[in-house]
């Protein structure tokens, strides 16, 4: 029996299921291929996530959460999405029938109104509920490797995505069989965007690539071109007749107004490209786990759109069937009734504040405990993170000397900081950065 048999069988003797299970246990199983199968490294993030909890040290602080957490550093539920919640449990309406294969669609115009502005031309709009905004990714890689025509001499459709981005990105779109590139986004000589490297890269794509563009708060960096970028680079694709696919995963979390924040998306929208969007509602909404979100296409007619429509439905059905309807029941509930939407508002508006209270406050107090360095990138950036241009050395002091966990790149979730434990947090981050450059 190998080690791992052994191990198996170990696991499984410990198990209240003993019995149930114990003709695994045989000593005579044959090795099948699974022996072969390779130990996966862990997810970074996922990674991090799991050594602070297992951290017994007191002064541990999370600043690698991608979620919000209010001022005492607790998860919270937006009170109007609580109250569309009790709505819900008393409506004798409500059943637990599968949706639709595109999901709710009624959920889905609403949510699209959210995007695209409720005077869109829904129309042209082809749209579906996807498992939050990693599945909108996946369901329109798939889509646009299908359907996007190969630029010459290429046996897969190239999507160029920001260096940095996200970093599931690169593995959503890599499985969906795209060629993944990257364009330039961010220059770490002035720690602002690299407004000029992606024109550059942007100009060099073969025509007729997809561009994967952050609708804003883009992450990490929270770095966003102005509304003027915004317009040149929408000439700059629509003239190498590349393809544009927004991410928009932060939609109203980054300035704490939804209008304001989709106003890149809506700029492209007019400028008349199709563009294709993934929309996640785990941020604004606070879904996180209810993965909620949608996957759209701006068609030019009635009749593209009943095509893509049907072309979404044929990817999603053997993907996983349709989506869970308890988060599109809630952002439903929500964007139907106008003292619900007033008060979600709110409550996005008060996750937004508390952010960026948190990213001026940062900085305010690294000055005020000695950093000599100019850290007004910081302040100028957008969305839940502050990207602080520490390298990896820096992270990892930061991490054994004082059990604070971030990424190695030096990003650190804004929302993990509160009036508890910021002064330790900005004493830290001196202590690691003092006399040695935060810029490369
Ligand atoms: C840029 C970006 N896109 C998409 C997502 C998708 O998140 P989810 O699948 O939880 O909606 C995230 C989450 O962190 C993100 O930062």
């Amino acid at each position: 029996m190998t080690m791992m048999f052994k191990s198996l069988a170990a696991t499984l003797l410990l198990s209240s299921a003993t019995q149930a299970f114990s003709t695994v246990t045989k000593t005579d199983m044959s090795p099948s291929y699974l022996s072969n199968v390779p130990e996966g490294p862990p997810d970074a993030i996922l990674g991090i996530a799991e050594a602070f909890k297992s951290c017994t040290d007191e002064r541990k602080v999370n600043v690698c959460v991608g979620a919000y957490r209010d001022s005492t550093g607790k998860p919270w539920i937006l009170p109007s999405v609580r109250k569309a919640e009790e709505r819900l449990l008393v409506d004798p309406t409500v059943n637990k029938e599968y949706a639709p294969i595109a999901g709710d669609a009624k959920y889905v115009d609403l949510a699209l109104g959210f995007a695209y502005g409720t005077d869109a031309d829904m129309t042209k709009l082809a749209g579906v509920q996807t498992l939050s905004g990693t599945g909108a990714c996946r369901v329109g890689g798939h889509f646009l490797s299908k359907f996007v025509p190969k630029p010459e001499g290429m046996d897969k459709v190239p999507i160029y995505i920001p260096n940095p981005t996200w970093g599931n990105h690169i593995a959503i779109f890599n499985n969906c069989g795209m060629d993944v590139r990257r364009y330039r986004y961010y220059n770490s000589k002035t720690n602002r965007l690299d407004y000029d490297g992606l024109i550059e890269d942007l100009k060099e794509a073969p025509e007729g690539s997809v561009i994967l563009l952050h609708a804003c708060a883009h992450n990490p960096t929270g770095c966003d071109p102005t509304m003027e970028q915004w317009k040149d680079i929408s000439d700059l694709i629509k003239s190498k007749k590349h393809h544009c696919f927004f991410d928009s995963a932060y939609q109203g979390f980054a300035s704490g107004d939804a209008e304001a924040d989709a106003s890149a998306l809506r700029l492209f929208v007019s400028e008349g490209h199709n563009v294709v969007l993934a929309q996640s509602f785990a941020k604004n909404f606070g879904l996180y786990g209810e993965r909620t979100g949608t996957l759209s296409v701006v068609c030019n007619s009635l009749e593209e759109r009943s095509a893509v429509m049907s072309q979404l439905k044929l990817i999603i059905r053997p993907m996983y069937s349709s989506p869970p309807i308890h988060g599109s029941s809630i952002v439903k509930t929500v964007l139907t009734d106008e003292e619900l939407t007033a008060e979600y508002y709110d409550n996005c508006k008060e996750m937004a504040t508390r952010i960026n209270a948190m990213r001026v406050k940062l900085v305010e107090v690294l000055k005020e405990v000695g950093s000599e360095h100019d850290w007004s990138h910081v302040t100028e950036q957008i969305g839940m993170f502050a990207y602080t241009g520490m390298n990896s050395d820096m992270c990892d002091e930061l991490t054994s000397k004082y059990s604070i966990f971030l990424t190695r790149d030096g990003r650190i979730s804004l929302a993990g900081l509160n009036d508890g434990n910021i002064e330790y947090v900005a004493k830290a981050v001196h202590d690691v950065t003092a006399g040695k450059s935060i810029t490369s």
